[in-house]
């Protein structure tokens, strides 16, 4: 770190090994990420290099399953003993950590994969530095540079060797996922990238981000997720559109949690990232081919997932993400009464509907009033209370689809408020349709949804937001919604929260 910097913060990520720390230059204000992690000295680095050697060629590999960590202590030690060679304690702790790093973990990168805060990591190529996107401070630039080709091909073929996959300058790109379910994405040498392989993660959370945890953080407001579980209860199909990166899967996970326990649920990805509570739930993953000519490693597309997918009669059908011919069967799907949804890459509803109905998608028109709901999701600026810009997910419109050219916006983000504005209801086909259905009034409706409000409003104050439990509050309510909305009215006055600050404006 240059002498003028100053530490922003430190934090251990494998204690007491490596630590993240991130520095700030106080004149630019600019900020780097660094790994701070313990040094090996040259004589330590020799060793270690020397008895990976030692070992790479003396020993056969084992068998059956061991612990590497184990297996490379029990016998770089005796390497030791048989070369007499003496270390201090502390040195051979040291190059344990380094073993265990790169024999059994993520190597260089393992730091930044043990930090819970970093959500993606970015090798754009040999020289460059690699970049994260930090849950608090965006995007930073990291200590970690790749200086030689050969640095980058280590890493990528054991990344891809640990999500199962091949790669080599035949079969120069790699989609996976990495033990802990991280989503990779990689292309090898100069094939394909000039500046050198790449490599892309997007971190995986156990945890999901849940309804709650968007409105914590404002993505959303209590009268948009009160309209959102009502209309998702009752099976709504719907699909989740932004750029790159702007929250589409996360959203569309949240979305599901809001069906039914009961619901068959059926997901479709390239790589595997949604996760519910639904007990019965399926997950099909598509597989890319390796050899033409060998049967057994055929390739099987989304296409192919989603054709099946209809004969395993699915009360809700998601596709991660549409792209090509899938779409076309995915909206049979729902127009034969099936729940869907699913992500697509568009601005806004107006142009991924465009996108949805010509080519390769080709969604015939008459398909698309069978499509109710269009969330729109957008990383935005917004000024920070001390200056400067932060950038924020949030949902900007929610449209209700009634045909292509004809949407309903119901939701619209306000950039001054930073709310979602509630436009009048009474013109919601959804609702309307919604309440014939159910043998009740729009007006009825909107009570409903000013009571959801409430309950999402008490589980944000109880601090109820992983995704088991609101599962089970969601079904709950549904089941047996006079006694708990009486539960949640009660302890909302406990927690001083008045009736008149819980209606929110809900127009008709
Ligand atoms: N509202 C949010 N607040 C904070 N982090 C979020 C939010 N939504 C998503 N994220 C995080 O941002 C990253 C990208 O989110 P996500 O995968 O949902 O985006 P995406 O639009 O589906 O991206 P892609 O186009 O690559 O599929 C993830 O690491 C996710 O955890
Ligand atoms: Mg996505």
């Amino acid at each position: 770190m240059p002498p003028t910097w100053e530490t922003v913060e430190r934090y251990p990520l494998n204690a007491p090994f490596s630590y993240a720390m991130i520095a700030k230059d106080p004149v630019s204000s600019n900020k780097k990420y660094y790994v701070d992690e313990v040094p090996l000295s040259a004589t330590e680095a020799a060793l270690y290099t020397t008895l990976l050697g030692i070992l790479e060629s003396e020993l056969s590999a084992p068998r059956s399953q061991v612990d590497p960590r184990k297996y490379f202590a029990e016998h770089a030690a005796v390497a030791l003993k048989k070369y007499s060679i003496q270390i201090p304690i502390i040195s051979w702790e040291k190059i344990l950590y380094f073993a265990e790093r790169d024999l059994v973990q993520f190597g260089v990168i393992d730091g930044l994969m043990r930090d819970i805060y970093i959500e993606d990591i970015s090798a754009d190529g040999v020289g460059r530095p690699i970049f994260i996107y930090h849950r608090k401070y965006q995007n930073l630039e990291t200590n970690i540079v790749f200086k030689e080709d050969l640095d980058v091909d280590n890493i990528t073929s054991r990344l891809s060797h640990m999500s199962g996959k091949h790669v080599s300058t035949a079969f120069p790109i790699v989609q996976g996922t990495l033990p802990g379910r991280h989503r990779l994405a990689a292309t090898f040498r100069r094939e394909v990238s000039p500046h050198g392989g790449t490599i892309t993660i997007r971190k995986f959370r156990e945890d999901p981000i849940t309804i709650i945890d968007m409105i914590n953080l404002n993505v959303l407001n209590h009268t948009l997720g009160a309209y959102t579980w009502l209309l998702m209860e009752n099976r709504a199909t719907a699909i989740v559109v932004g750029a790159t990166g702007s929250g589409k899967t996360t959203l569309l996970n949240a979305l599901l949690t809001l069906t039914r326990m009961n619901s068959k649920i059926l997901t479709i990805e390239e790589v595997q990232e949604i996760n519910i509570a639904h007990s019965n739930w399926a997950a099909l993953v598509s597989r890319q081919s390796y050899a033409t000519s060998d049967e057994t490693a055929k390739e099987v597309g989304l296409f192919d997932l989603v054709k099946i997918a209809m004969r395993m009669r699915p009360d809700i059908l998601v596709v991660g993400e549409v792209r090509g011919e899938e779409a076309y069967v995915l909206f049979q799907a729902i127009s034969t009464g099936h729940g869907g949804l699913c992500t697509l890459h568009a601005d806004d509803a107006d142009s991924a509907i465009q996108r949805l109905t010509s080519k390769p998608m080709d969604v015939a028109p008459a398909f698309i009033p069978f499509l109710d709901l269009v969330f729109t999701v957008r990383r935005v600026s917004l000024p920070r209370p001390g200056g400067g810009f932060i950038t924020v997910r949030r949902i900007i419109y929610v449209d209700e689809v009634n045909s292509v050219n004809d949407y309903v916006r119901v939701f619209e983000w306000e950039p001054s408020s930073d709310s979602q504005i509630t436009q009048p209801l009474k013109k919601s086909a959804k609702l309307s349709r919604l309440a014939k259905d159910l043998g009740i009034t729009v007006p009825d409706l909107l009570t409903e949804i000013r009571r959801r409000s409430m309950v999402l409003k008490w589980a944000q104050n109880k601090n109820l937001r992983n995704f088991r439990q609101l599962s089970q509050l969601f079904e709950e309510y549904v089941s047996r919604p006079k006694e708990t909305y009486a539960k949640v009215e009660k302890e909302l006055r406990g927690f001083g929260i008045t009736a008149a600050e819980i209606a929110e404006e809900i127009k008709l």
